[in-house]
């Protein structure tokens, strides 16, 4: 592991990527049960985290983490139909959620139905209510799952868009992205107070942008200004994606 701005894990391809992820995930939920009784995760959409969602629905991991403790939320949400291909809901659900134990009601998709406004003040008011006495704390979720597309944009927080300047709303509706939609996503406020919060990036369309948001203070891309308060910050990469770290 590398000591950095974060940690910086490389492995040798993306399925050892995804395999990884799966450990941390596994593990992370065991810690965060055995510390606080339970385990609530946000995690994002995209393909490079569905490696890691397929391995969570098989063994060790199907039976290693504590499923009736486990409550995930959502990074960001597109707005589309729970069954069209673009939602992360619906994909998530695909890869795993369909074929674990996990009680229904600790599922908490964005309300992607609604209308963007309401909907990103009814998922506030849901991820409030789940931290209750914790909502002024450094740590609210235990674990963040993030991505980072090629113009360094994290969660749906896209790069000049007012969404990145957000101090007090915890989810805010934005467009933009590929595919180019409404959408839902976490801001700052919330995802700095990660307990530990993971970047997943692959392959090498990854490298340059991975090299940038590493190396390159000056850059101010969205996914740099991801600085836990208190929290870890891990990215975890393929030798593919991090091939222009070095040097
Ligand atoms: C989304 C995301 C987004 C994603 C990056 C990387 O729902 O669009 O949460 O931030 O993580 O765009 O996407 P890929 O993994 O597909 O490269």
């Amino acid at each position: 592991m590398i000591e950095g701005p974060g940690s910086i894990i490389i492995e040798s391809n993306a399925s050892h990527l995804a395999l990884k992820g799966a450990e941390i995930f596994s593990t992370t939920a065991r810690e965060s049960v055995d510390a606080r009784g339970r385990f609530a995760v946000a995690i994002s959409g995209g393909s490079t985290p569905r490696g890691l969602h397929r391995l969570l629905a098989k063994d060790p991991f199907l039976s290693d983490v504590p499923w009736d403790k486990t409550d995930i939320f959502w990074v960001d949400e597109r707005c589309v139909p729970s069954n069209d291909e673009a939602s992360n809901y619906g994909e998530a659900k695909k890869d795993f959620l369909n074929r674990v134990p996990i009680p229904p009601g600790h599922i908490h998709p964005m309300p992607a139905a609604k209308p963007p406004e309401a909907g990103s003040l009814l998922y506030q008011k849901e991820i409030m209510s789940y931290f209750k006495a914790e909502r002024n704390k450094s740590f609210l979720f235990d674990l963040i799952v993030l991505g980072i597309g090629t113009d360094g944009h994290t969660a749906s927080l896209f790069p000049g868009q007012s969404s990145l300047d957000e101090k007090e709303k915890w989810v805010v509706s934005v467009k933009g992205g590929e595919p180019n939609l409404i959408r839902l996503t976490l801001t700052y406020p919330v995802l700095n107070r990660g307990r530990h919060i993971v970047f997943l990036a692959s392959g090498k369309k990854k490298a340059h942008i991975v090299g940038k948001a590493l190396k390159d203070n000056e850059s101010r891309l969205p996914a740099q200004r991801i600085q836990p308060v208190r929290g870890k910050l891990l990215w975890l990469l393929d030798r593919e994606a991090a091939s222009l770290l070095k040097g």
